[in-house]
């Protein structure tokens, strides 16, 4: 049996409490619904900058009422200590993912995601190191690989920061790191590559491609592309995040303190996505004749990017099920039904 498949049973027969912050966005909706779908108790923090109430109302409906009487929402902002304290109340495992994703939202506003980010995660880190929750996982990035060429990528090995938002990410890591050093608070940084699946928001300035692009082929619209088409990514399903996510909430020990990559490790470029999405949409009777538009490079993008997921298979027992294909055939039906 997998390691996660051994978690989810033990996790059925004892009660835990959960914060997930962010918890009305998209992965924090889809934790939401993973825990309360095996009966634990959770507590969601959200000020709704970038989440949504009808991601609460759609986990709400695929839960049931009584699943739903598990869940305490506290309407707050991370940025605020008192928000993180009461939130943090009672909690056994914290799954911190409440902030500013998108890297062209920093280059924009830098202050902004700073604020959410860095002093957001400090207070997160301060709130649950005083209430002696039993484990603090949290939403890295890969984007704190930055410039560095190396393909896949390893852990140990980063560049330089290409955006404001590569830097909030990776002060949070130095942060976190920190704190298992001055006050034995030892936590897990998960460095998520280009996750996508249902309550994705497809709309707005900083929308990721996969919902971004489903939602213009469906509506018709033309669909853009940065670049030449070869830009590359490890898209990841939002349900290997997930997976990660509960492994690293019950890690042993000496699996703590670390950060890991949290991917399928597979490259697809831009041209194959778009590929991709298409043929998906034809086989659900969605038709997009036009080809993409192609326009310039954007700023602060990494050209390609791989991940190598040895160390949280070995030291998590992560083992990702769904690949690109796979996702994209589970989101399918969301996508079309929210567009
Ligand atoms: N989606 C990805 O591909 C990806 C990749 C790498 C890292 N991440 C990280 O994963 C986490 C979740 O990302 P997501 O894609 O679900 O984004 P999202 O925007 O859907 O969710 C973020 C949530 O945090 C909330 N939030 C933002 N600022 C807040 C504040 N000050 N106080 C309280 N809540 C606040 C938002 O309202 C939103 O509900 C983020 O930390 C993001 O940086 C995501």
């Amino acid at each position: 049996m997998s390691r996660y498949l051994a978690l989810q049973h033990e996790l059925a027969r004892s009660h835990k409490t959960w914060l997930v912050t962010g918890v009305a966005g998209f992965i924090g909706s889809n934790l939401l619904e993973a825990l309360l779908g095996l009966d634990q108790q959770v507590v969601g923090l959200d000020n709704f900058a970038t989440g949504h109430r009808r991601n609460l109302d759609e986990v709400q409906a695929l839960v049931g009422r009584q699943r739903w009487a598990n869940f305490r929402f506290v309407e707050g902002d991370i940025r605020n200590l008192d928000d993180c304290r009461q939130a943090c109340e009672g909690v056994d495992h914290v799954l911190h993912q409440a902030a500013l994703g998108s890297v062209p939202r920093s280059i924009d506003d830098p202050l902004a995601s700073n604020g959410a980010n860095i002093d957001g995660f400090l207070n997160m880190l301060v709130a649950s190191r005083d209430a002696g929750v039993q484990s603090f996982t949290y939403a890295a990035s890969s984007s704190t690989y930055g410039d560095h060429p190396g393909l896949p990528k390893v852990e140990d090995a980063i560049g330089r920061p290409l955006s404001p938002y590569a830097v909030t990410k990776y002060v949070n890591e130095l942060y976190a790191e920190v704190f298992a050093r001055c006050y034995g608070f030892a936590s897990i940084g998960l460095r998520y590559f280009n996750v996508f699946g249902p309550r994705q928001d497809p709309d707005g300035a900083y929308a990721a491609v996969i919902p971004r692009w489903t939602a213009a082929m469906i509506r018709g619209e033309p669909v853009a592309i940065n670049g030449d088409g070869e830009t590359s990514r490890d898209f990841c399903y939002v349900a290997n995040v997930v997976q990660a996510n509960l492994l690293a909430a019950s890690a042993a020990a000496g699996a703590r303190n670390q950060v890991y990559n949290v991917a399928f490790s597979s490259r697809t470029d831009l041209n194959q996505l778009f590929a991709a999405l298409r043929r998906s949409l034809a086989s659900h009777g969605v038709h997009y004749a036009p080809g993409p538009v192609y326009r310039e490079f954007r700023a602060g993008d990494v050209r390609h990017s791989q991940a190598d997921i040895g160390k949280a298979r070995l030291l998590l027992g992560y083992a990702p099920q769904f690949d690109i294909a796979a996702g994209i055939a589970a989101a399918m039906p969301w996508y079309i039904a929210h567009t």
